[in-house]
């Protein structure tokens, strides 16, 4: 199968070579990301794309001075909403009914159920509840980088604070989650290449009730 290839082939780059991912790439990836499913199709979170160079150097210090930062071309950055509030849940609903030429009361009894899931929840529980919907299109697009031969590095390795404040995100009301880092693999200078892809033994991973 194409994607369990293409899954072997991809690693955590530790060092990219500094050519530029094409902008068709990129946008494929991210796209890729955009369709990945959420819990009621909320989509609560946002991916920014950063290519400029100055802001990558203002990023790298941040991400405890990871190469990758730099030498890849693109950084895809998921934030996830800080909390669900009437308004976010309305667009989503309003938006959805209207691209499909429903009433946009259609919805309105499933609406206030999960309405009074999500709302009824501290607001910790709930910015749990949208980090993990952002790890969805964060893990779909690794998966599409991986399809491309674009190498892809998953980061967590960074002060989430400080990102969210050089971006302004909390203003937004977004907290980052993740970085996805995009370029290509340097020949040399890459502990991890060319090393066994190593994971849990399959049996240990899955169980089978038949
Ligand atoms: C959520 C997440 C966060 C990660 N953070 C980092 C990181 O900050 N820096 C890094 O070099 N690798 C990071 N990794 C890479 C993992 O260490 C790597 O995916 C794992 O060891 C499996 O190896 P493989 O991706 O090469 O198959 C992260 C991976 C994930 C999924």
């Amino acid at each position: 199968m194409e994607l369990i290839n293409a899954l072997n082939w991809r690693y955590a780059t530790k060092k990219m070579n500094g050519e530029q991912v094409a902008d068709d790439n990129v946008q494929q990836i991210v796209t890729a990301a955009h369709l990945a499913p959420t819990s009621s199709g909320l989509q609560p979170f946002e991916i920014i794309v950063v290519s400029n160079k100055e802001l990558k150097e203002k990023i790298q210090p941040i991400a405890y001075g990871q190469s990758q930062i730099i030498d890849g071309s693109h950084l895809l950055i998921f934030a996830s909403w800080d909390k669900y509030t009437d308004g976010r849940i309305d667009g989503i609903f309003d938006h959805m009914n209207t691209e499909r030429g429903l009433p946009l009361n259609t919805t309105d009894e499933y609406k206030a159920t999960l309405k009074a899931q999500l709302l009824g929840m501290p607001q910790e529980q709930q910015a749990a509840h949208t980090a993990k919907q952002a790890y969805i299109g964060f893990g779909t697009a690794i998966a599409a980088a991986a399809m491309l031969k674009v190498d892809a590095t998953p980061m967590e390795g960074f002060v989430n604070n400080d990102l969210d404040e050089l971006l302004g995100l909390k203003a937004k009301g977004l907290k980052s989650q993740t970085i996805l880092a995009l370029g290509y693999r340097a020949t040399e200078g890459d502990w991890l290449q060319g090393m066994k892809k190593v994971r849990r033994p399959k049996e240990k991973f899955v169980t089978e009730i038949k």
